[in-house]
């Protein structure tokens, strides 16, 4: 559970909760929301990787249903609500064929990206009703528009994420609520960086992008700062790819 109560001058501050928070994408999208001046909840199932005052870190596995909802419980009784939830952790570490992918593979795909998201946009989304200009963001990949050999697993619970998000979209929207996908092409992460150790599959992959480079983590940062603007109040359901054409 969070490693202290918040002060009071934090409780003013808008709260943004992050999965996967200790590495990758999931750390610079707090590291941005932390500069910005929100306070930021996130987990990871290691410690937590970010020093700041106003960051608050969670041991929490998204697959185990009740670690989640614990964790929804202790963030409702030390923030009252939540103004913005980015469901980020997924798992990304298998370039196998179909017919060769493992039913163990695939059922930690299932639990993290499909599953782990599930229990995240439910628990946190019952946090937001109150709170005004409320946001939602998932994350999905490239790999879900480019039907890429060897992600079966992965680019269909990313197809899965954007569906729950648009679902959520149309449930949430009566409350003022918006829920969007951010689906980035190729980011330098440890997870990206483990399947390029696959021979030429950086090439590869960097070749089927319509901006064939390396996308940066402040260039996803920025979209989620449009999502999360007061006048993107009528942008919701929508899935952003970033470095391709879909
Ligand atoms: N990297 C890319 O090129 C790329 C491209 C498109 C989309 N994406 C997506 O972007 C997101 C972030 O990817 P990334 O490359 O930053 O991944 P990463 O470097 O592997 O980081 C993943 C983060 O999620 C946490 N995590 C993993 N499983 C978890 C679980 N069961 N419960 C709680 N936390 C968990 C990890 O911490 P622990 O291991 O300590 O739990 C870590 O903090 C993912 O959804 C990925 O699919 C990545």
């Amino acid at each position: 559970m969070a490693d202290r109560a918040p002060s009071e001058t934090e409780t003013q501050k808008p709260v943004a909760v992050i999965t996967g928070t200790s590495r990758g994408l999931g750390r610079a999208l707090a590291e941005h929301f932390l500069a910005r001046g929100h306070a930021v909840a996130g987990c990871s199932r290691g410690e937590g990787t970010i020093d700041h005052e106003a960051y608050h870190h969670t041991v929490v596995d998204i697959r185990e249903e009740t670690e989640v909802q614990a964790w929804a419980r202790a963030l409702r009784r030390e923030f009252g609500g939540v103004d913005l939830l980015i469901g980020n952790a997924g798992l990304a570490r298998s370039a196998l064929y179909l017919a060769m992918t493992p039913g163990d593979v695939f059922d930690d795909f299932l639990r993290v990206n499909f599953a782990g998201v599930f229990f995240t946009l439910r628990e946190f989304s019952k946090l937001m009703l109150r709170r005004p200009d409320a946001r939602v963001i998932t994350i999905s990949s490239t790999m879900v528009p480019l039907h890429q050999e060897g992600t079966s697993c992965y680019a269909a619970t990313k197809a899965a994420v954007e569906e729950m998000t648009k679902v959520l979209a149309r449930e949430l929207a009566p409350q003022g609520i918006t829920c969007n996908v951010i689906a980035p092409a190729m980011m330098d992460t440890e997870a990206s960086r483990e399947l390029a150790k696959d021979g030429d599959w950086k090439e590869r992959m960097l070749e089927k992008q319509t901006i064939p480079r390396v996308i940066g983590m402040d260039e996803i940062c920025h979209v989620a700062d449009f999502f999360v603007s007061p006048l993107a109040g009528a942008v919701t359901g929508q899935v952003v790819y970033v470095g391709l054409v879909d």
